[in-house]
């Protein structure tokens, strides 16, 4: 099939050559020269697993094109999925100025009837302004063209982008009609291996479950802190309740492992999104308030720690910190623990001395604007050289078997606080190691 992808982002770049890699023929289109011209030299945006060497390969085989001529993209395309970021605007709510503008300049450029799909997190009745933003422009032409505007949710994890769209649990498609259901199905056919897994609905209704999604996602990890909060109070151990309740097939395992909080592109602007829609339509949603404010507190558990250990003066304490991102497996940096737990520690005086194996890039443009007191380490051991502490904030797998050895060379003293609790307290203590997890009363 003939697609274009508008916004080569995370969600855009995925998708855009996950549909080539299945054989259609895909152009994406971004309004950055530069990016579009890294793109075509095959040199990748963001780090994920796998994508570089599927752009490369798709490219040279000419199903996947690049440009910024967004009339280009539209005259070689039936179907349009609109990819752009929608930031947080004001009060909370999902700004959608690329959206809007994205809709705008397809009403202005199509010139045949085309399907329009909303893959960008966007609250609900979005689909009606992308709608009349598109007929606007049209009616400007005097143009009798007709479309469909779909909405078809992505749930990518970063990291995992590429597995999750080739794999997925399920597609949701909301449609107002039949031709457009069709079409979706015809698409996304290859990689359903269940038809329970091809789910339509109404537009609105598409587009409230992505945040629902991510809402029950969300509340499944405050839970779960709120739970290691009490555990730590009670003298009980959050790793066992863990467990003990996801054995339940009711429950699962997935998404209640306690930590530091969470982070990323999607929950926190998400939640923030949601909170806003349901008080503008006269609604408290008192869950997913708690939620959000339960995550912003759970950032700061480990400097609460810390400072319980040493003093809330941290003056001339200097700490090492193993891993950045907001999750493993990605460069990214937005709303990272990481960014509250550094800032929390300098702010009191103390040194960071910081190392992540894709992070350190994005971190640096942080940190540097705002702070001096931040070193970064050439990999995990160096950045323990003379530290009073290892604070581990992102659970990389190359930090999950270190040599205790040299840890307890390397390190000033012989401490751990671990946001994601990746360690056994027993194995630790034969090395010797104070051992300060989430959710366990030591
Ligand atoms: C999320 C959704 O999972 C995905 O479906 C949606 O499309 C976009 O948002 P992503 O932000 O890439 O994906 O990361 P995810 O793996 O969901 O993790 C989000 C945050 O939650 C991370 O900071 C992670 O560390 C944290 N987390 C996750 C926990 O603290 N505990 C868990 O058990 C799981």
């Amino acid at each position: 099939m003939k697609i274009s992808v508008i916004g080569t982002g995370y969600v855009g770049l995925v998708t855009g050559t996950c549909f080539a890699h299945m054989g259609n023929s895909v152009i994406c289109v971004d309004n950055d020269i530069e990016k579009i011209e890294k793109l075509k030299k095959g040199i990748i945006p963001i780090y994920e697993p796998e994508l570089e060497s599927l752009v490369e390969e798709n490219y040279r085989n000419k199903n996947l094109k690049f440009t910024v001529d967004i009339e280009e993209a539209l005259d070689n395309s039936d179907i349009c999925f609109i990819s752009v970021g929608t930031p947080i605007g004001e009060g909370g709510s999902a700004d959608l100025k690329y959206v809007l503008s994205a809709a705008e300049s397809i009403g202005e450029k199509m010139n045949h009837h085309m399907y329009i799909v909303n893959k960008s997190t966007v609250p609900v009745g979005t689909a009606d302004k992308v709608k009349e933003a598109i007929q606007k422009k049209l009616d400007k032409r005097k143009s009798k063209l007709t479309f469909d505007v779909i909405s078809n949710p992505e749930f990518l994890k970063e990291g995992s982008g590429i597995e999750d769209f080739m794999k997925p649990d399920r597609v949701i498609v909301g449609a107002d009609n039949k031709g457009a259901v069709e079409v979706m199905k015809e698409l996304y056919t290859p990689l359903i291996d269940d038809a329970d897994k091809f789910i339509t609905m109404n537009i609105k209704s598409a587009e409230m479950t992505k945040y629902a999604a991510n809402a029950m996602l969300a509340t499944k990890i405050s839970f779960i802190n709120e739970m290691a909060n009490i555990c730590e109070r009670v003298g009980a151990d959050v790793n066992k309740i863990r467990i003990g309740i996801g054995s339940d097939r009711r429950i699962g395992y997935s998404f209640i492992n306690p930590g530091c909080g969470y982070g990323g592109s999607c929950f926190p602007k998400d939640i923030k999104a949601l909170i806003k829609t349901a008080k503008d339509n006269g609604y408290i949603p008192k869950i997913m308030e708690s939620v959000q404010g339960l995550n912003d507190a759970q950032k700061y558990v480990l400097v609460q720690k810390v400072i319980e250990r040493f003093d809330k003066d941290l003056y001339g304490k200097s700490f090492a910190v193993w891993g950045l991102s907001f999750k493993p497996n990605t460069d990214d940096m937005r709303e990272a623990s990481s960014i509250d737990i550094i800032k929390g520690l300098i702010n009191r005086g103390a040194k960071i001395r910081a190392y992540d194996p894709k992070a350190m890039n994005n971190a640096k443009e942080i940190f540097l604007r705002e702070n001096s007191n931040i070193e970064y380490a050439e990999n995990k051991y160096d950045a323990l050289l003379e530290a009073d502490a290892l604070i581990l904030i992102t659970e990389w797998r190359e930090f999950k078997e270190p040599d205790f050895d040299i840890m307890a060379k390397y390190l000033k003293e012989k401490i751990i606080f671990d946001g994601r609790n990746q360690y056994d307290y027993e194995v630790l203590k034969k090395f010797g190691f104070e051992y300060y997890q989430i959710g366990v009363s030591i």
